[in-house]
């Protein structure tokens, strides 16, 4: 509890300087590939709210959560300033039950959000997004490999993605060509397993 304070305090530092590093305004190839056909996503950890936004002028319906008050203030100012029409929550993508986020959702995008969530606040990730999945819904993932940390608790590998989203395939792994590991993960909800009842 202690360190998610720690970690939320830093998180909220960086919005508050301005920009953050990892904020570049570019929405990546990876999702740009996803784009069509529009449907329904749900965004975990977006920041100031770049790819919501892209999504959400491509048609898409967008619901976009962040922790931080902070990136969520500055992505409903993106939004607006681009006129775009996205759902912007204040709230923790571990406790998606918590937010008015029912789905279900065809799309799941995460970058950079879950490799940092503690491990034991995973298990309720992988669950809120089970539970809100339309059949043969994706989540395309980006996420450093734990290599790139100095803690030993923050990462994510295909392995460890395989043993929590149950339910799910991990139809592709493409690492990065960055010297610390990245990955960009592509997981597929089984379409007879999917949100019968969504909540
Ligand atoms: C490395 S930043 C990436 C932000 C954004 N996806 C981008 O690429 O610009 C990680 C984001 O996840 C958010 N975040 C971290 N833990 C979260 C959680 N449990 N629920 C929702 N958002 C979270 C942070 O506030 C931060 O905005």
């Amino acid at each position: 509890m202690e360190q998610e304070e720690a970690v939320r305090r830093a998180l909220e530092d960086y919005y508050r300087a301005g920009k953050p590093p990892w904020d570049t305004g570019v929405t990546p190839p990876e999702l740009v590939a996803l784009v069509e056909p529009p449907g329904r996503a749900l965004e975990l950890g977006c920041g100031t709210g770049t790819n919501a936004v892209y999504l959400a002028r491509h048609g898409w319906e967008v619901v976009a959560v962040d922790l931080i008050g902070e990136a969520v203030e500055q992505a409903r100012a993106k939004a607006a300033a681009s006129g775009a029409a996205v759902r912007l929550l204040r709230g923790d993508a571990t406790r998606l039950d918590e937010l008015d986020a029912p789905g279900p959702y065809d799309l799941f995008f995460d970058l950079s959000c879950y490799c940092g969530i503690p491990p034991h606040r995973r298990d309720a990730y992988a669950a809120g997004l089970t539970r809100r999945a339309a059949p043969g819904a994706r989540l395309l993932m980006f996420g450093y490999g734990p290599e790139a940390f100095d803690d030993p608790i923050s990462g994510v590998t295909a392995d460890e993605l395989r043993a929590r989203f149950t339910g799910w395939d991990l139809a592709d792994v493409t690492p990065g060509t960055n010297p610390v590991p990245t990955f960009w993960f592509t997981l597929r909800r089984h379409p007879e397993e999917s949100a019968r009842d969504p909540r």
